[in-house]
Order: C-alpha cells, then structure tokens, then sequence
C-alpha cells in the first residue's frame, strides 16, 4: 500500500482503539455517522459472544476532517473500548503487576505461545490482547473512509457467507459478470441489505437455517466453526493494479489483505481452486464487444482480475476462516512456566465469527481498492481526481 497508508493501535481491553489514515485527498465528505454504521455491521452475526453486547462502537474522529470534509491530512480516529471500565487494573497503563492474574497456559491456534517466546512475554495476556481480532474494529473504521471514497466514484462492495462449517449458499458473486441476465440475479444495491438482515449473513435461506443449526450443535458441544465469505466489488474500471511488477499485481495484494485478518487462512480470487480442476476451455472469461456495451464477459471465473490488473467485471474473493482457537471445552496444552500438561486457557470468546469477518474483508477491499484507485487517477483533492477519472473515461475505448 503506497498511496494510502494507515496504522491501527490498541489492545483488546485496553482503554481504547487508534487508527491513523493517511494519503485520503481533501473534498471527501465523511463523518462519524456514516462509520459508525459500517462498526455496527462488523459487530453482527450469529455465534457472537458476551464482548459485543457489551461494545457500541463508534469511531470519534480526532483530525483530517474539518465541517464535514476531509482536509488531505491524516485522519485519525479513536474507538473507545466500554469494556475498559471492568479491565482498568488489569491493564493498567502504569503502576505494578503485583497482585493481577497472570496467564501462563496457551491456547492452541492463538499467537499465546510464539508470541511469549518471541517478545519474552511471562504472562500471555502481554500478547493475546494484540492479537485478538478487536483490532479490526480500527480496520473497519478506516475501510469506511476507503469505502466512502469508492462510492463517490460509484464503486461498491458487498459481501455474504458462502458456508459454515459443512453447511454452504447456493448463491455466489461469481455469477455477476457485465452480460448476465441480471433480472435473475439479487440486484447488486441489495446484495447487503438482504446480507445484513440475515444472522448469518447467508443470502441463501435454506442454507442459513442449516448454518444456524451448525453453530447451535459448535456451542452445545463446547465447540467452534469456521467458514467461507465472499466479497465483491462492482463497478470497478479497468486498469486498477498492474501486471509490470509482483507487488503491483491486484489480486496478491487483496490476497495478501485478506489473510491479514485473524483467523484467514485461505484466500481465492474469482474461482482460483475450482478451475485448478478444469480444462483451460473451462477456466476462462471468453471476451465479446458490442459498441453498446465496449467489451464484455458471459462469466466471470477470473474474479474480475486479469495479470493482476482489474478487467472491468466484478472483483471478486472468496476467503476461508479457521474455526476459533478458543474452546470452552479446552485442548492440550503446556504451561509455560512449570511446563506442566494442562488444558488451554478460556478467555471469553465467540463461537462463529464467519459474519462479522465477512463485513472486515469488504473494509480491507475498500483499502486495497482505495490505494490502486489512487495510484491509477490520483491527486491531492477530490475536484482533482474527478477531473482525472473524467478524461479518462472520455478516452476510454
Ligand atoms: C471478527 C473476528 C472475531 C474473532 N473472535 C474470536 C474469539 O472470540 N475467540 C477466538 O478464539 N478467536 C477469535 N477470532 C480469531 C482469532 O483472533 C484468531 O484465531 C487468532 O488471532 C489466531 O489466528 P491466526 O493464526 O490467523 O493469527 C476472531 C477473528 C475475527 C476475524
């Protein structure tokens, strides 16, 4: 990411969440509405835990916004953590340690064990209240600016789960190439009213009673589940990313954001595992042109990306989630410090989060479709970039 940077902070009970954004141009109207509503989705989803009834997000913005705009200077944010009140000692900025509980017993699947190696940690919290996933609440606040700035060019993302477990959605984003019949399809500015409106997110009924019924059995049995979640962006131009360079290519570096997020370990664009099966006849997006229409696909297994530059069709991920590391009916472990078996440590926890991480994976698309936007049509102010995006569109063949 070179053109938009940012930086999040804060530990999961600690008194609050920072995030610094910077390279957004000035003239984008944003305010702390319209962020709070993106923290408020990221905070949904069936299989959820006590932490989420506790927090109400919101994102104060401290700088880069000025009556309603945004300046060109970096935007910084601040999230409060509610929870804060019940952790106070616990995490105490200053003072001594003498008297709080220590963990010493890793939790299999967590940060817990190399990260007390690595940072010669003797109590397991100095790591896991980093590790824990309420860091991307930061994430989602500044992929809303991201996403924000998208939407003024008309481009927007969406996302759904696909499967829960062994569960799975009928229903898929693959399907919305630029000649499909449309009519037959959820209409794109629904796609995430109707995802929203679901508990797991699942646009697919059928498919999500079953979901439902699969994290229901995860939490009797004292058990987790993972999933699949897709993201899209539409509307996306022709030209984002390059192909000229590894680290310019669009697809590794949305890879690479996407696995970013705790708990991520597999990535897919377009139908990447499913066409490593299937003669190249059946793998790839045929090209048509109508003057209508300029060149278009009938399908869109490329996940909108071409040698790592986006192609004008829906761009499109699939990501898998492992299933949550922490087990109310715990698995082996070893204490660090008598070195003793023993089981892992419980620490309040979900049992699915396969929503919510569906909702952070269209913030991190926002961020990475920001910065290639910026890097394809950039400029300092909003007025600036228009006039870019006008001309070339005006070129455009
Ligand atoms: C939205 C979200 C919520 C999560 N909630 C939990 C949780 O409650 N309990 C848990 O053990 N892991 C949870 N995780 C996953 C852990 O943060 C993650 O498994 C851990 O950081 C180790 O994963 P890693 O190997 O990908 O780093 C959550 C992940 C996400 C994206």
């Amino acid at each position: 990411m070179s053109n938009l940077r940012y930086l999040t902070a804060g530990e999961s009970h600690g008194e609050a969440l920072t995030a610094i954004l910077e390279g957004m141009p000035s003239g984008l109207a944003i305010d702390e509405a319209y962020i709070a509503a993106q923290l408020h989705r990221r905070q949904q989803g069936y299989g959820r835990g006590g932490r989420m009834r506790i927090e109400k997000d919101f994102a104060k913005i401290n700088s880069g916004v000025r009556f309603g705009k945004t300046l060109g200077s970096p935007i910084s944010l601040r999230i409060d953590n509610l929870d804060w009140k019940n952790w106070q000692q616990k995490m105490s900025v200053d003072g001594s340690c003498e008297g709080q509980p220590v963990v010493t017993v890793p939790r299999p699947g967590h940060a817990d064990l190399p990260g007390a190696i690595k940072y010669q940690h003797e109590d397991l919290r100095n790591v896991l209240e980093r590790a824990s996933a309420r860091e991307t609440t930061a994430r989602v606040a500044v992929g809303a600016i991201a996403r924000r700035f998208l939407e003024s060019f008309d481009i927007s993302i969406a996302s759904h789960v696909m499967q829960i477990h062994d569960p799975e959605s009928k229903f898929s984003l693959i399907d919305y190439a630029s000649s499909n019949d449309a009519s037959a399809l959820i209409p794109i500015q629904e796609i995430n009213n109707r995802a929203d409106a679901s508990p797991v997110r699942c646009l697919d009924e059928a498919a999500a009673q079953k979901m439902i019924a699969r994290i229901d059995e995860a939490k009797e049995k004292k058990d987790t589940v993972g999933g699949i979640f897709e993201v899209a962006a539409f509307n996306v131009p022709i030209g984002l990313g390059s192909h000229v360079q590894w680290d310019r290519r669009l697809d590794a570096r949305l890879s690479a954001a996407m696995m970013s997020i705790q708990a991520i370990k597999g990535v897919e664009v377009g139908q990447g595992f499913h066409v490593a099966g299937v003669w190249g006849s059946a793998a790839h997006d045929e090209i048509y042109f109508d003057d209508a229409r300029g060149f278009f696909r009938k399908t869109n297994r490329a996940g909108g990306i071409e040698g790592g530059i986006s192609n004008g069709e829906p761009v499109v991920v699939r990501v898998a989630m492992k299933p949550l590391s922490t087990l109310m009916r715990p698995l082996a472990s070893v204490d660090i410090k008598t070195k003793e078996a023993v089981e892992a440590h419980i620490e309040r926890s979900d049992v699915c989060a396969v929503p919510a991480a569906a909702v952070i994976g269209e913030a991190m698309m926002a961020l990475v479709l920001a910065d290639a936007f910026l890097e394809k049509f950039g400029g300092d102010s909003m007025k600036e970039i228009e006039e870019r995006v006008e001309r070339w569109r005006e070129a455009s063949f």
